[in-house]
């Protein structure tokens, strides 16, 4: 039996191209600043995405981490939206690494109204001070949903009006891109830093990238060693990575029209689908009982995410075969009888 992996879009192998990159790629220490393909790959991303300088990382979580790290002194606040992955996912890093606080906004769709980011800036000494303003595209666990470019300006003005710096978790910036149809460099215009992740949906085995002025790069450089993130001959790693950023956004049309298609699948098994926070790939599903139904499901070859008692989300990417969405389909309706 195939088993059809919905877990999330990191489950994806490195292409037969990957690979033969790795072997090939030519590397140094990187520690040293001297591996020839991080150097590559840095320069790629900082010109794709319109920015000065990027900075090659094991893990989103750092590359976060290290923002966080840069624009917040201790005690300081960040705002972000309710639901982000730098407070649900990073376990509490902001706090151990940045000496931080956070306060969220509430973000319907994953989308912050301006006003109540302005709202939620601080200044008065009897509360933590803001220090940052913080945005997530596609927001994961509002479910895979797109920040608007208004809606994403009008939060820079607020930000650039406080004198904040804004950095955004672009670990699928990408999939924003296709799915609003602009180039990614124009959702990354207007932020202080943007992380963005190679190993999610554009298919490399590991990596993220920092994009951030000049200015900042000692700093973050040094808060990358402080992390233990100074990875010596990275160039096998960066060589995935350079595949990943030009060939993987290519493909990224299809695994949000393969989560469409999973989407409607499961509204006609009437399960609890909002269609629209359907926009890229991911499907959240509301059920009674998640783990259990998660746990039928492994047992017929289709592995989910339970994100709590009631949600469970299934993840398209690029591993997935185009039958595997009908045949999952199947599956699901056959757990469903078992109930
Ligand atoms: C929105 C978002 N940001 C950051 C990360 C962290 O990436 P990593 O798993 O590489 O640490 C994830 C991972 O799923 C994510 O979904």
């Amino acid at each position: 039996m195939r088993v059809i992996d919905f877990r999330s879009d990191t489950v994806t192998q490195p292409t037969p191209a990957m690979r033969r990159a790795m072997a090939e790629a030519e590397v140094g220490d990187d520690v040293y600043g001297e591996d020839p393909t991080v150097n590559r790959l840095e320069a790629l991303a900082a010109e794709m995405l319109g920015f000065e300088s990027a900075l090659f990382m094991p893990s989103g979580t750092m590359t976060n981490q290290v923002a966080l790290m840069l624009h917040l002194r201790r005690g300081q606040e960040v705002i972000a939206p309710r639901g982000a992955h730098i407070y649900e996912y990073e376990p509490g890093s902001l706090a151990v690494l940045a000496g931080g606080t956070i306060r969220l906004v509430e973000a319907p769709y994953g989308v912050p109204d301006p006003e109540a980011v302005r709202a939620a800036i601080h200044t008065s000494v009897h509360q933590a001070p803001t220090g940052l303003i913080a945005l997530e595209n596609t927001h994961n666990t509002a479910g895979g949903t797109v920040v608007p470019l208004e809606a994403q300006r009008a939060i820079q003005q607020v930000a650039q009006a406080a004198h904040l710096p804004i950095h955004l978790d672009g670990a699928r910036l990408f999939n924003a891109a296709v799915a609003l149809g602009v180039e990614a460099a124009e959702l990354a215009r207007g932020f202080t830093t943007v992380s963005i992740c190679l190993s999610k949906g554009l298919g490399a085995p590991v990596g993220s990238l920092l994009l951030m002025p000049r200015a900042l790069r000692a700093e973050a450089w040094r808060y990358r060693k402080l992390l233990g993130g100074g990875m010596r001959q990275a160039g096998v790693l960066a060589a995935a990575g350079l595949i990943a950023l030009t060939e993987g956004p290519k493909h990224l049309a299809r695994d949000h029209q393969m989560a469409r298609a999973l989407a409607e699948g499961l509204l006609r098994l009437h399960l609890g689908v909002d269609l629209r926070a359907v926009q890229t790939n991911m499907v959240y599903v509301e059920v009674p009982q998640a783990p259990s139904l998660a746990e039928r499901l492994r047992a017929l070859g289709v592995l989910v995410n339970a994100m709590g008692p009631r949600r469970l989300r299934f993840v398209t990417h690029r591993d997935l075969e185009d039958q595997d969405i009908p045949q999952a389909l199947k599956r699901i309706e056959q757990a469903l009888q078992l109930a």
